[in-house]
């Protein structure tokens, strides 16, 4: 079970304490989320933030990409230090040659729908992808609400990983809280991005801690 604590709700005036506070605090990787305000509603990072990041951090990077025509920014993420680069499926009108280009790139590769895209329109890239990101919220903001349609869409992906041999991780984005992680977790999820509960907290230690406690069960 891995923890992905997303910067999109850290101080962007001190990312680099930020980073290394969830760190110390046993992180498994840091989720970068990047929008263009086109794709999404909201305007974010680009590859020199990942770049600046790179050097402060020995976890893994993993960057979502909330960007219109991906594929012009595959190279410029990886080449900023991204380990792993998600793309949208609904972000493109090819999916399979994105995911290749993340591959060719050296990068781990994951694909991610929308809570309203169903499953079927990635079913075709599953055995290509390192990591399947279920949203869980629509994307483009932190501290939304938990959106449950999300739970069947995981249980399917964990029989077609189990029935199929596929080994992608199952990463769950959006209202991650100890309760909605219990119940992506009992569904399959392996991978937790949790922003608002993490950082809008006076305790990001206690918040880390309850979310692995569930996750040990
Ligand atoms: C939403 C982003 C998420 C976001 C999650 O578009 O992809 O990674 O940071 O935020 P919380 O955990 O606050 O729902
Ligand atoms: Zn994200």
């Amino acid at each position: 079970m891995k923890i992905a604590p997303s910067i999109l709700s850290a101080d962007f005036a001190n990312l680099e304490r930020d980073i290394q506070l969830v760190e110390k605090l046993g992180a498994d990787y840091i989720h970068v989320d990047v929008m263009d305000g086109q794709f999404v509603p909201n305007i974010t990072f680009g590859p020199n933030v990942v770049s600046a990041i790179r050097p402060i951090t020995k976890l893994p990077l993993d960057v979502h990409l909330m960007i219109v025509q991906p594929e012009n920014y595959i190279e410029a993420f990886a080449k900023a230090g991204a380990d792993i680069i998600t793309v949208h499926q609904e972000s493109t009108p090819h999916i399979h040659r994105a995911i290749q280009m993340i591959k060719a790139a050296g990068v781990k590769a994951g694909v991610v729908i929308n809570p309203g895209t169903p499953l079927v329109a990635i079913e075709n890239v599953l055995d290509l992808v390192d990591q399947v990101l279920i949203m869980t919220v629509n994307p483009g903001f932190g501290g939304q609400s938990f959106i449950e349609s999300a739970l069947d869409k995981i249980a399917q992906l964990k029989e077609w990983k189990e029935t199929k041999g596929y080994t992608y991780d199952i990463e769950v984005d959006g209202g991650i809280i100890p309760e909605t992680a219990e119940r992506c977790k009992e569904a399959g999820a392996n991978v937790f991005v949790a922003g608002s509960y993490i950082y809008d907290s006076e305790s990001p230690k206690e918040r880390v801690e309850a979310l692995r406690t569930v996750l040990n069960r």
